[in-house]
C-alpha cells in the first residue's frame, strides 16, 4: 500500500481521536523513517520521544527476536524473569526500591495516584488529594485527565473524578499556599513539561517542593515519562536537580518502543501496595520487559548518554543561530535532547513544510517546536535537520 490507500483505509475504519499527517511510515533506521511511498525523512520526534536508541536499534530488536522465540506473555500470576531482572537494574539506578509495571504512561501515573491515595489512606489519615501543575500533562485516563492542566483535555468527561487541584508551575509559593491541611496527599509534577511546551522547572523550584513535602508530610511525585530513561542526558530528569521523589513514573523510551509503564516508588511507600491492591494483565510481561533491559543495558553503557548531552549542545546552539536569525523564534529551553523552539506565532505550518522537506518534528502549546530526536542522533543529521529548518523559516 501507498501512503495514500493507507491514509484512506485509516479514515474509513480507526476511531477519528488523532489528527494525522498524510503518510505512513513503515521502515526506521536510527534517526530516520520511510514512508509508504518511500521517501526518506530525518526523525527529530522519536515516536514522541519512545524511540530514545533510535529506530530498530539492534540490541533491542535482538532481545525481542530472542524472547519472541521463547515466551511472549504469560500474566503476573507467575514470576517472570526479565521483568524481575528489568526491577532490579531500575532500582539499582535510581531512589526507588520496588516498580509496578503497566503499558502506558497514563497507567504509570494512575498507579502512582492510586498508591498516594492508599500511602494517604494509611499513613495521612485519609488525605487523597493530589496537586499537579497549570500546563501539565499526565495522561488520558480519566484520573490522569483531571490531573492534566490543560483545559482541553479535559473538555467533554464531566464529572471529573475528585482529588485534583491545579497550581502554577515553578511557584513554590503558590505550592505551599495550595496545600490542605486535611486533604492534600502529594504533588504530582514534571521536572520539564513537555506537552505543556518544553518549560523546564528551577532547581530551586524542585528542591523548595522537596522540603516543602518533607516538612508538611505529602509525597513528591515526578512524572518522568517523557524525561526518563535518558532523553535529558541523565537515566532521570531528577539526577539534574539534586532532588529525589518518593514516587516516579516511566514509559516511552522505557520499551525500546513496546508499549511499558513503570511506576517506582521507595519501600516505604511501595508497601502501601499489597496483592490485589492493583495489578495489570499485560504489564511487565516477558517481550517487553526484555526489551526493557536492552534499553537499560545500552543506556548504562554510557555512550548514548554522552552522545545526548554532546547532541543536545550542538542542537540548541544551531537553534540559537536560528533565534538570531528569525525575529519569530522566541525562545530555546530544555535540557540534553528535549529542547523547545518557543516561536511567534502558531507552529503547525512550519511542522508540515518540514514534512514535505524530509523532517519530522511536531509543535506543542502551539507555539513550541519540539525536537525529541533519538539520543544517537548524530551531528551530521542534526545540522541536516537544522538546515532544512532554517530553509522553512526562511520562506515562511
Ligand atoms: C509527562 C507525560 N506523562 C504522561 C504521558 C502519557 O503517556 P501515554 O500516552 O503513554 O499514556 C505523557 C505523554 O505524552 C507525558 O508526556
Amino acid at each position: 500500500m501507498n501512503n495514500r490507500e493507507v491514509a484512506k483505509l485509516t479514515d474509513k475504519y480507526v476511531a477519528k481521536t488523532y489528527t494525522r499527517y498524510p503518510i505512513a511510515l513503515v521502515r526506521g533506521k536510527g534517526a530516520r523513517v520511510w514512508d509508504a511511498d518511500g521517501k526518506e525523512y530525518l526523525d527529530f520526534l522519536a515516536g514522541i520521544a519512545v524511540n530514545g536508541l533510535g529506530h530498530c536499534h539492534p540490541a533491542v530488536v535482538r532481545a525481542i527476536e530472542r524472547q519472541a522465540k521463547k515466551l511472549l506473555h504469560v500474566s503476573n500470576l507467575y514470576h517472570i524473569q526479565p521483568q524481575a531482572e528489568l526491577a532490579r537494574e531500575l532500582c539499582r539506578h535510581s531512589f526507588a526500591d520496588r516498580v509496578f509495571f503497566c503499558n502506558s504512561g497514563a497507567e504509570a501515573n494512575e498507579a502512582a495516584i492510586k498508591l498516594a491515595r492508599r500511602y494517604g489512606g494509611e499513613h495521612l489519615g485519609g488525605k487523597y488529594e493530589i496537586l499537579t501543575a497549570h500546563d501539565s500533562f499526565h495522561g488520558r485516563t480519566l484520573a490522569t485527565l483531571t490531573a492534566t492542566g490543560q483545559e482541553k483535555v479535559r473538555a467533554g468527561y464531566d464529572p471529573l473524578p475528585a482529588g485534583f487541584r491545579q497550581i502554577p508551575f515553578n511557584d513554590l509559593g503558590a505550592a505551599e499556599a495550595a496545600i490542605n491541611e486535611t486533604k492534600t496527599a502529594g504533588i504530582l509534577v514534571e521536572l520539564i513539561q513537555g506537552e505543556g511546551g518544553i518549560n523546564v522547572a528551577d532547581e530551586s523550584y524542585m528542591r523548595g517542593l522537596r522540603e516543602l513535602c518533607d516538612r508538611r508530610g505529602l509525597l513528591l511525585i515526578f512524572d518522568e515519562v517523557q524525561t526518563g530513561m535518558g532523553r535529558t542526558g541523565k537515566l532521570f530528569g531528577y539526577e539534574h536537580f539534586g532532588v529525589q521523589p518518593d514516587i516516579m513514573t516511566l514509559a516511552k523510551a522505557l520499551g525500546g518502543g513496546l508499549p511499558l509503564g513503570a511506576m517506582l516508588a521507595r519501600e516505604d511507600v511501595a508497601k502501601s501496595f499489597g496483592p490485589g491492591s492493583h495489578a495489570s494483565t499485560f504489564g511487565g510481561n516477558p517481550l517487553v520487559c526484555s526489551a526493557g533491559l536492552a534499553v537499560m543495558k545500552t543506556l548504562l553503557q554510557g555512550g548514548a548518554l554522552r552522545n545526548c548531552v554532546k547532541m543536545g549542545k550542538i542542537l540548541a546552539q544551531g537553534l540559537e543561530r536560528l533565534k538570531e536569525r528569525f525575529s519569530c523564534a522566541r525562545a530555546i529551553r530544555g535540557k540534553g535532547l528535549i529542547l523547545g523552539l518557543e516561536l511567534e506565532m502558531e507552529g503547525a505550518k512550519i511542522v508540515e513544510a518540514c514534512m514535505a522537506e524530509g523532517l519530522l518534528l511536531n509543535c506543542t502549546a502551539y507555539k513550541v517546536l519540539r525536537f525529541v530526536p533519538p539520543l544517537t542522533i548524530t551531528a551530521k543529521e542534526i545540522e541536516r535537520g537544522l538546515a532544512i529548518l532554517e530553509k522553512v523559516l526562511a520562506r515562511l
